[in-house]
């Protein structure tokens, strides 16, 4: 009987609690987990669960159609303001679903704990950015939407400059990436040095600026022809007393360190209204991610999410192209859930697992109870989880969920 009562809201749309074990076999999240040796069959362990992800789609297999459960999961990961060892996770699975019935279940579902718990009218539904927006536009999957201060994407614009940074990435298929910051003029050296000493952090060649005067100051403009003064004017709506910050790097790093930027500015500028909640979807994830140490390509979610249908084509050939029907639900910069639609046939499992360089019979051997369940008929399902302790910080308007 609590006063938020968010069990009862699950219960009464046709939810069933179900308990998980906590001693289980690997499962197959990116996490690290954590060994428990058996007494009774020595030099063997069990795996704490890292989330229940298996016994839930088993779940969905053997006919429980909308399960959920308040649960502990353990993962071996070093701790951050918003990461423990030890977490909770309000945890839910559905069978003959698409991405917006959870999407729905979720704004609800929220909707009703701010409202029971803090007295908040959330708006739904919530905004949603791809990733690929969310990146080029925020530098991060998970963008504080509180303020503005977006990029644009200056490289076709760069490309006929004279400036060595700039062009020695962009003939590497890099990308140059430009944040204007609004009324940052003023900024001193030692204040545009502090932003650099963020970019350095991240091991790119450096942060490029201009400040918007009576004309453009700074010591690359003498590289930037006239014309691509004027199209970068326009492009990046630069006014007077405005600081144009550029990184030049490969796609994803030119972007996370101008979201660091971002990030950092918006603070010190105080443009983070604290008082404001502002939700999005990200979706779209990319569905693998290549790993330069083991040359090799791993799954981003998990590897039983499913692709987009559109993007199955891909899967064999370019792999770097496909997208999963994955998502995360974030609040002020904080991933609070994440899910996805799994996949449900064999064909299109056997094909994601060779690109992680896995043959059907391997990972048969290697998560066989699922496996082997889906051969009985498996239904279309998907689920999400929402991290009950980063919900719970930011309800009590919290950044570190330790307290
Ligand atoms: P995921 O790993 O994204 O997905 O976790 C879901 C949500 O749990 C929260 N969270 C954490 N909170 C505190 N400390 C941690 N170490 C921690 N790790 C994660 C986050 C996150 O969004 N099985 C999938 C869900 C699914 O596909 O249905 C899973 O666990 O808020």
């Amino acid at each position: 009987q609590t006063s938020c009562r968010w069990e009862r809201l699950l219960r009464s749309q046709n939810f069933m609690e179900i308990e998980t074990p906590m001693l289980v076999k690997t499962t197959p999240g990116g996490a690290r987990v954590y060994k428990v040796p058996s007494r009774a069959h020595p030099g063997k362990f069990y795996a704490l669960p890292e989330s229940p992800q298996m016994y839930k789609q088993l779940l969905m297999i053997a006919g429980f159609d909308r399960y959920f459960q308040l649960t502990k999961c353990l993962r071996d990961e070093d701790l951050r303001v918003d990461r423990q060892p030890e977490f909770t996770q309000m945890d839910i699975e559905m069978s003959f679903i698409e991405r917006e019935d959870i999407y729905k279940i979720v704004e609800d579902l929220l909707k009703h704990i701010f409202k029971r718990s803090i007295d908040v009218n959330i708006k739904t539904p919530f905004t949603r950015l791809t990733y690929y927006n969310a990146m080029t536009k925020y530098g991060s999957d998970k963008p504080d939407l509180r303020f503005g201060l977006e990029f644009e994407d200056v490289t076709e614009i760069m490309r006929h400059s004279d400036f060595s940074v700039f062009k020695s990435q962009i003939d590497k298929d890099g990308v140059v990436f430009c944040l204007n910051a609004k009324g940052c003029a003023k900024f001193s050296r030692s204040e545009i040095d502090e932003l650099i000493e963020i970019a350095k952090t991240y091991h790119i060649s450096g942060l490029a600026w201009i400040k918007v005067g009576k004309k453009l100051e700074s010591s690359i403009v003498k590289y930037l022809p006239e014309k691509v003064q004027q199209q970068l004017i326009k492009k990046v709506k630069a006014e007077e007393n405005d600081l144009l910050l550029f990184a030049a790097e490969g796609f994803e790093k030119a972007l996370i360190v101008l979201g660091e930027i971002r990030l950092h500015i918006g603070k010190k500028l105080r443009l983070i209204k604290e008082d404001e909640y502002k939700f999005c979807w990200i979706t779209d994830f990319p569905a693998f991610e290549f790993n330069e140490e083991t040359n090799s390509w791993e799954a981003k979610h998990h590897i039983f999410t499913s692709p987009l249908d559109e993007d199955i084509k891909y899967i064999e050939k370019e792999p770097e192209k496909v997208r999963a029907k994955a998502y995360d639900c974030v609040l002020n910069g904080v991933e609070i859930a994440g899910g996805s639609i799994r996949i449900h046939k064999k064909d299109i499992q056997t094909k994601m697992l060779q690109v992680i360089g896995l043959t059907y019979d391997q990972a048969e051997e290697k998560f066989d109870f699922l496996i082997n369940a889906m051969k009985f008929g498996c239904p279309p399902h998907g689920g999400i989880a929402c991290g009950f302790d980063r919900i719970c910080a930011l309800l009590c308007g919290l950044q570190d969920i330790r307290e």
